[in-house]
């Protein structure tokens, strides 16, 4: 259901003399849908792009994990406790991979994570609204993990291979984070009538936020032409926003739920749903630090980055015994050898 075409139009790839040899070789693996690997050339422009992107992307699945973990004692069985302890997990492997993948940039993650924390990196808007009912946590599977996916399965094509390949896993993941959602959603619509309206009232609350996640118009985006002719972007936000509609909406009318929008109706002639304005103030506050709960969300990140700082040092500490032992061993062979 989100799997999406995407072969590129690689017919406008520049390749003229105002580039360097290195560009042009560049420009021509990209062409060629080759990966570019960590030590290969690349333009510093196509470097820092990924950093960000990336970057952004890691932050986002860990304070991704916030929402959630508060319903984690809350949650209304075993199963459905054992499920969502699971899918918080993984957000936070998600993480871990993601940053390892903008390691291999040349950055270390304490930068990555001082810029999060000093509000210079940006995460997903949809991590900034709160959790207020159970089926919110339905919502976010069914919603924000089913528009992440949207988003995500084109970058496991990406032109950069570590990205790439980390995305494979994390798309598995988000499948598996996608159904449970839409599972507690259907359970809920089949349960008593308030848990209907709970459901309800829970998405006239993530509808619009879940379609701010693909960023702006394609007009509005700074980023989209050339990350898509680096072979980063495959599809544009406007385009991935459609696809979501266009899955969701039929998801909704299995479900007897309405979606909050009086615009929302089939076009034939397109062959796609037309849908109402997006709030693109609401998004822009919410971005620039000013939503629901953006200054909880880091509030709660920096608390346990500092909790958690002396489990590291102890690590780090841990890491240099073992290391100076191995060297002191390796010596001392040597020197029996000799
Ligand atoms: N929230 C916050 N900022 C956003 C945003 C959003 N939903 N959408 C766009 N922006 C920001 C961009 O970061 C950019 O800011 P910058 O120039 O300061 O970095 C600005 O708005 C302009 O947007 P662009 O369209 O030009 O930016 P991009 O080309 O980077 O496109 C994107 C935005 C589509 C989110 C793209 O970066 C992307 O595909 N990122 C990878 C996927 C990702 O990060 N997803 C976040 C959700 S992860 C998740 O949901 C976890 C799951 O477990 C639930």
């Amino acid at each position: 259901m989100y799997t999406q075409a995407m072969d590129l139009d690689r017919s406008a790839t520049p390749a003229d003399a105002t580039f360097t040899s290195e560009e042009q070789a560049f420009n021509a693996r990209i062409a060629r849908d080759e990966k570019i690997e960590p030590n290969d050339w690349m333009p510093e422009s196509y470097r820092s792009t990924l950093i960000r992107q990336i970057s952004q992307h890691a932050h986002s699945e860990v304070v991704g994990m916030l929402p959630e973990g508060g319903w984690i004692t809350r949650a209304p069985s075993l199963k459905r406790k054992e499920i969502l302890l699971a899918k918080v997990q993984d957000e936070g492997g998600h993480g871990l991979y993601l940053y390892a993948a903008a390691e291999t940039l040349g950055v270390c993650r304490a930068e990555l994570i001082d810029a999060l924390h000093s509000g210079r990196a940006k995460y997903s808007s949809i991590f900034n609204y709160p959790t207020l009912t159970w089926a919110d946590i339905g919502m976010i599977g069914w919603l924000v993990d089913g528009a992440a996916i949207m988003n995500q399965v084109p970058l496991c094509r990406c032109s950069y291979g570590p990205y790439a390949r980390a995305m494979i896993r994390i798309c598995k993941e988000e499948s598996f984070h996608q159904r449970q959602g839409f599972d507690i959603v259907h359970t809920l619509v089949r349960g008593t009538p308030e848990q209907r309206r709970m459901a309800q009232e829970s998405l006239e609350r993530w509808w619009w936020p879940t379609l701010m996640m693909f960023g702006p118009h394609d007009k509005d985006s700074t980023h989209t032409a050339q990350a898509t002719a680096w072979g980063i972007k495959r599809i544009t936000n406007d385009d991935l926003r459609q696809k979501f509609v266009d899955v969701t909406v039929p998801q909704a009318e299995y479900l007897g739920l309405e979606i909050p929008d009086p615009e929302l109706r089939w076009n034939p002639e397109r062959g796609h749903y037309d849908f109402g304005p997006i709030p693109w103030d609401e998004f822009w506050r919410v971005v620039k630090g000013d939503g629901p709960c953006n200054k909880e969300r880091m509030a709660a990140r920096i608390q346990a980055f500092e909790e958690g700082r002396w489990v590291r040092e102890a690590a780090a500490a841990h890491a240099a015994k073992a290391r100076a032992r191995a060297a002191a061993a390796s010596v001392a062979s040597e020197e029996a050898a000799a």
